[in-house]
């Protein structure tokens, strides 16, 4: 015996199952549509920014009290942007075993952060100067935390200055030397960072020595001569990760999107990236627009 009802009844079960599923099939559009393009959107915003790049700071700014202040206050601002910090107490290390009170109050306050790298200023004169007394410079940051008992005294690399651009298998025997004497050193861990400054493209045979290498170091209107020759484009055995580039005299007008377009621009040339409106003194000082071009690398 047919029960009508029943039938009836699981018509509509039936019917307001499929209907569930065409309401679910709806409403799953419906998050889909409002969902993927502000994704879409958000992952474009952020590629048309270029890859992610760390802020390079050749501080050499004396640490008077509140003077490294507008450093910290980006550091703490954006967690998400990586800092390498080059500090110079005194044309290297300074002459003692330990800088002065104002540099042993401050340094800690930076390496305090997870997302800074402090590194040891050494120049090397072009490969002339006397390895003894580099060595000795690098030994002098190396002992900081043990000779202060103070952990976060301490750097974890070295910035070589006046590195060579031309090759020479003497120099770059030199520069291996010295590569291998930081890498060995624990107080200058825990991943001995190595930058060479030769300020322009070098031969690339000392490319290797180091982590990174500063490819770029003058004015804007330099770069955009450089960049237009597409002298970035194909440095031998390198890549983008390897290089680091400084643009200074930046001109005021450079701003807004224009400012932007330059990040973007110089971001994709280097992995290691500093950019002032400061045209004298560029390293003494935090340029006007400084809080503007962190905010850049952030994007
Ligand atoms: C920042 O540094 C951390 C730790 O070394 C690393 O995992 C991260 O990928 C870096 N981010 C950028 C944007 O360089
Ligand atoms: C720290 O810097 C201030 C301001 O330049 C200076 O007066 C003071 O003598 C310095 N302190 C030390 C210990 O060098
Ligand atoms: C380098 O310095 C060391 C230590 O001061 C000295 O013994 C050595 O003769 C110097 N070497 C050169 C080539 O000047
Ligand atoms: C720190 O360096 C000075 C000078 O070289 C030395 O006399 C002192 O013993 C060192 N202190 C420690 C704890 O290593
Ligand atoms: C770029 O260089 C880094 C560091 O040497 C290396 O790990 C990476 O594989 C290189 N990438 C390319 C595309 O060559």
């Amino acid at each position: 015996m047919s029960d009508p009802e029943k039938h009836v009844s699981k018509r509509t079960c039936l019917k307001s199952k499929r209907s569930r599923f065409i309401l679910a099939i709806v409403v799953l559009i419906v998050i889909i549509a409002a969902v993927v393009p502000s994704v879409v959107v958000t992952t474009l915003k952020k590629n048309s920014m270029g890859p992610k790049a760390k802020v390079f700071v050749p501080l050499y700014i004396y640490p008077a009290p509140e003077a490294w202040a507008p450093l910290e206050n980006v550091i703490s601002t954006h967690p998400n942007v990586n800092f390498t910090v080059v500090i110079n107490p005194g044309n290297g290390p300074g002459p003692d075993s330990l800088p002065d009170g104002n540099y042993t109050r401050e340094i800690p306050k930076l390496t305090a952060y997870d997302n800074v790298r402090v590194l040891g200023y050494v120049y090397t004169s072009y490969g002339k100067r006397n390895v003894s007394a580099v060595r000795k410079d690098i030994q002098t940051y190396a002992d900081w935390p043990t000779n202060s008992s103070n952990p976060n005294l301490a750097v974890r690399g070295i910035f070589f200055d006046e590195t060579p651009q031309q090759y020479d298998a003497q120099t770059l025997t030199y520069l291996q030397g010295l590569t291998a004497f930081v890498k060995d050193l624990e107080g200058l861990g825990p991943d001995q960072f190595i930058v060479h400054n030769p300020g322009a493209i070098p031969d690339s045979r000392y490319l290797a020595t180091a982590d990174s290498t500063v490819v770029f170091e003058a004015t804007y209107s330099t770069f955009q001569e450089r960049e237009g020759a597409k002298l970035f484009r194909n440095i031998a055995d390198s890549n983008r990760t390897q290089l680091c580039a400084i643009v200074h005299s930046v001109p005021e007008s450079v701003e807004g999107k224009h400012l932007r377009g330059l990040v973007k621009q110089v971001r994709k040339v280097a992995e290691e990236v500093y950019i002032t409106h400061l045209s004298t003194d560029y390293y003494s000082s935090f340029g006007a627009k400084w809080t503007e071009f962190v905010d850049l690398m952030a994007a």
